[in-house]
């Protein structure tokens, strides 16, 4: 499937990749850029025309706290157990998080990655159903956690370039190429109901390099292959009854 992208990463995020775009240097920017109040709304979907592109054509800009691992109280319950679990639970592909709205995901995820390197964190909302914007962001997100990943993907994916056939190989491979492990963070996984985003994760999953792990927050049980990936032991469950 061939999408346009259209996104732009903000000065933040590109900091350590001035081929981005160095948009808060002064310097002008790959792409005519939008003013910074153009940034698409948080929690509302966005409109999207016959490309896919949200709000028409114009590219949207990237927003850098989406992308920040949520600050939390040290004064809060440790629940240890969970954390260990987690801690075990990386060491497959994929972790999975799974309890209801207000069970404590979110913190817990955030108490597990206090002090922890190489975190990449993405905090998705239903406007990141756009795959060119849902991809957009998990590759800012990882350029995040790891400055030494080249934009490759991203400019592949601006231009157009097939997802599974083109982009998502060109970021695995990039990964791959890392000396370090990165663990992507996403949260808030159950605001994806875009089959297209879910068969590209499927893709992306299947594939990962070793270095490379995920873990999904979620209140419900994401579309993916979970039975497969179950069956191949590269899931690790925590759900509401570990406590
Ligand atoms: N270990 C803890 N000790 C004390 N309070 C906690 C703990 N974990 C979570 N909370 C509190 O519970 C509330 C909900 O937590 P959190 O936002 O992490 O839940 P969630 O499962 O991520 O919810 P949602 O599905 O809505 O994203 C917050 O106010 C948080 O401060
Ligand atoms: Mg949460």
């Amino acid at each position: 499937m061939s999408i346009g992208a259209g996104y732009v990463l903000s000065r933040e995020i590109s900091r350590d990749a001035p081929h981005i775009g160095e948009i808060g240097q002064g310097k002008v920017a790959r792409k005519a850029l939008p003013a910074p109040q153009a940034d698409l709304p948080i929690g509302e979907p966005a409109e999207q025309d016959a490309t896919g592109h949200p709000d028409g054509h114009e590219p949207a800009v990237l927003l850098a706290t989406k992308l920040h691992v949520p600050h939390i109280s040290d004064r809060l319950v440790t629940r240890s157990a969970l954390v260990n679990a987690l801690e075990q639970g990386v060491s497959g592909k994929l972790t999975l998080l799974s309890a209801p709205a207000g069970w404590g995901k979110t913190t817990l995820l955030a108490q597990w990655l206090a002090g922890r390197d190489r975190v990449a964190w993405l905090g998705l909302d239903r406007a990141d159903n756009d795959p060119a914007r849902f991809w957009s962001y998990v590759i800012a997100a990882l350029h995040h956690s790891e400055p030494a990943l080249s934009a490759r993907a991203l400019d592949l994916l601006e231009m157009g370039a097939d997802m599974c056939k083109v982009v998502l190989p060109t970021l695995l491979n990039e990964v791959d190429l890392l000396d370090d492990a990165i663990v992507l963070i996403l949260d808030d996984y159950h605001l994806v109901t875009n089959r297209a985003v879910h068969d590209q994760m499927a893709f992306m999953i299947e594939r990962m390099p070793t270095n490379l792990r995920l873990v999904l927050a979620s209140r419900s049980d994401p579309a993916l292959p979970l039975a497969r990936l179950r069956a191949g032991a590269d899931l690790r469950e925590l759900r509401t009854n570990e406590h």
